[in-house]
């Protein structure tokens, strides 16, 4: 796909990758909604971008008719939505004995439902082109247990499911579905806990930015279903 004068949704654009996205889209020409709960911190992330390669839709992914609404508004705006990457998310490590109903629904809500409602909402408009690609940001625990991630990897195993079953719906009708499967990326999300690696060994949200959207711009016969991401000297020693 060719980003100069394509449209997308991001969400959890105010931070991290969500936010290395959206610039590496603006940087490639495209038209770019910015969405996360506070629109302050959207614009803020945006400062530096050209005024007209972006809009603020502050949303919370947890509310299936706010979600509606932004969808809704994102396409009046801006003609279409090729493109939707799905980065906005929580993250909390916690020994199963520790995780109380609140962490649980704020995951679930988060991670899952979260992605859920932006790609529902705007999938019907790709299949009526006939053309579109989805990104769901997950992660390494998708593919395998660390301890202290019963909560959080649940909804990760949660979204890759989705993403391949939803592949499997949509790929015959020209929109691409991308599961991103990431290692450990040094984002803020990490702020307050303990780290599986050093953050300097960590991969860089510019890095994580430049694989996802290299995944987009491939030639349209061709599609990255599943992406696992590290760094190159893995997690472990
Ligand atoms: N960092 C890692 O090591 C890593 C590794 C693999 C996968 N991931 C995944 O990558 C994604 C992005 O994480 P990150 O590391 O970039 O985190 P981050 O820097 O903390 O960014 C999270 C983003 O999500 C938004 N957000 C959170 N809750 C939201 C809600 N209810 N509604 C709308 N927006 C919401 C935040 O904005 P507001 O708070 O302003 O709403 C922020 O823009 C997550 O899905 C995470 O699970 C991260």
């Amino acid at each position: 796909m060719d980003l100069a004068g394509k449209t997308a949704v991001v969400t959890g654009a105010s931070s991290g990758i969500g936010k290395a996205v959206a610039q590496r889209l603006v940087d490639s020409g495209a038209r770019v909604a910015l969405v996360g709960r506070s629109e302050e911190r959207l614009r803020e992330a945006a400062s530096a971008w050209p005024r007209d390669s972006w809009l603020a839709l502050p949303c919370d992914v947890r509310d299936s008719a706010a979600v509606q609404a932004m969808a809704a508004r994102a396409e009046q705006e801006l003609g279409r939505v090729d493109i939707l990457v799905n980065s906005a998310g929580a993250f909390k490590a916690a020994a199963l004995t520790e995780l109380d109903d609140e962490t649980w629904r704020e995951l679930w809500e988060t991670n899952v439902n979260g992605t859920l409602f932006p790609t529902r909402a705007l999938l019907p408009g790709m299949l009526e082109r006939g053309f579109g690609c989805i990104v769901i940001v997950s992660s390494v625990v998708a593919h395998r247990g660390f301890a202290g991630m019963t909560g959080y990897g649940a909804t990760k195993h949660a979204v890759t499911g989705f993403a391949r079953a939803l592949t499997t719906e949509v790929r015959r009708q020209g929109v691409r579905v991308v599961n991103a499967c990431i290692g450990p990326v040094d984002t803020p999300i990490w702020e307050g806990m303990t780290t599986p690696l050093p953050r300097e060994e960590m991969l860089t949200v510019d890095e994580v930015a430049g694989a996802i959207v290299s995944a987009m711009t491939l030639s349209d016969r061709q599609v990255v279903e599943d992406l696992l991401l590290l760094p190159q000297g893995g997690l472990y020693p």
